[in-house]
């Protein structure tokens, strides 16, 4: 069975294939030749946490291949998770009702995997707490590509909340796979990236480093990969209000406006995974460098492929 639970699963031949059969997919669809080549299969998208991109580019994506799409966006409050169900039972439960592929975010680490290990059908993981985003990361790559021609030799910028950002860590992963790749982790000091995603670079032979300050490394970058501070995942014991200040004082030092674009090289881009609550100002959108917007469009596409090949 084809699950995507981390990023470290996908090897280069595969992600070269991805970027191809994206690009292949997306002319077939604009030329409306695409047909409904998964008109025989149903997709669950089963959601602990909010979202926005992710469930709804999974969701049209399927409704384009022709699948059908039972959907909970509010798992932790609507499933019987909230009675006290553990995760495992119910997805016993949710193959029972003969799904092809289970789309899966929770809030916990590790939940993808533990999911995958009573499932009958496919995981994706689609974000599991502060653990992994591996769509999130494939999609960032293809954009990556898209926009550069090439990931080998690239400065690779990584900023924000780097602790708790799951699509930092998982994105990482995967230039680890590339060539002559500089990764550049900016983040406040209590927001450095985890030593686990550290030790795997080191292991991998991939080349990175650490600032504290934004600007030295955003005039090298050939891509700025920028993330919001996660107030939902830091100091949970506090008022939901208090945490969202506490964040806002915390990413002054690392908002890209209008100033810092002028930092910025002319042939680099500026990625998101998104949401941002403040972190790129809404100044820095017209400029062609901010592909943030693109980037959320190429997620429908490569999940598409990606929902493909678990049915395979
Ligand atoms: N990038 C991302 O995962 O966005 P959503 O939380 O809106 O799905």
């Amino acid at each position: 069975m084809r699950h995507i639970l981390t990023s470290e699963q996908f090897d280069r031949p595969f992600l070269e294939w991805l970027f191809q059969q994206t690009d292949s997919l997306r002319t077939a669809f604009a030329k409306q030749q695409l047909g409904r080549p998964l008109d025989w299969s149903m997709l669950f998208t089963i959601f602990y946490e909010p979202s926005t991109r992710t469930r709804i580019s999974f969701e049209a994506g399927a409704s384009h291949l022709g699948m059908r799409v039972v959907s909970t966006e509010n798992a932790r409050e609507f499933s019987s998770g909230a009675k006290g169900e553990t995760l495992e039972d119910t997805i016993r439960i949710l193959c029972g009702y003969k799904p092809s592929v289970i789309v899966l975010r929770h809030f916990e680490n590790g939940a993808a995997e533990r999911a995958a290990k009573v499932s009958t059908v496919p995981i994706i993981n689609a974000g599991d707490g502060p653990g992994e985003h591996p769509t999130q990361a494939l999609l960032d790559l293809y954009t990556i590509a898209r926009e550069k021609g090439k990931i080998d030799g690239l400065t690779i910028v990584i900023g924000g909340d780097l602790a708790h950002g799951r699509t930092a860590r998982s994105l990482a992963k995967l230039l680890a796979k590339f060539d002559d790749v500089q990764i550049i982790f900016v983040a406040p000091p209590r927001f450095r990236i985890g030593r686990d995603i550290k030790d795997y670079l080191k292991r991998h032979h991939a080349h990175f480093s650490e600032e504290i300050y934004m600007f030295p490394a955003l005039a090298k970058a050939d891509v700025i990969y920028w993330t919001r501070i996660q107030s939902e995942r830091m100091m949970t014991w506090m008022p939901k209000f208090m945490r969202r200040w506490i964040a806002m004082l915390m990413q002054q030092p690392y908002i890209i406006g209008r100033t810092e674009l002028e930092r910025i090289r002319e042939d680099a881009i500026v990625l998101h995974p998104l949401p941002r609550v403040g972190e790129i100002t809404t100044e820095v959108d017209i400029d062609l460098r901010a592909a943030y917007f693109r980037q959320a469009e190429n997620g429908m596409y490569v999940r598409m492929v990606l929902l493909d090949w678990v049915l395979q």
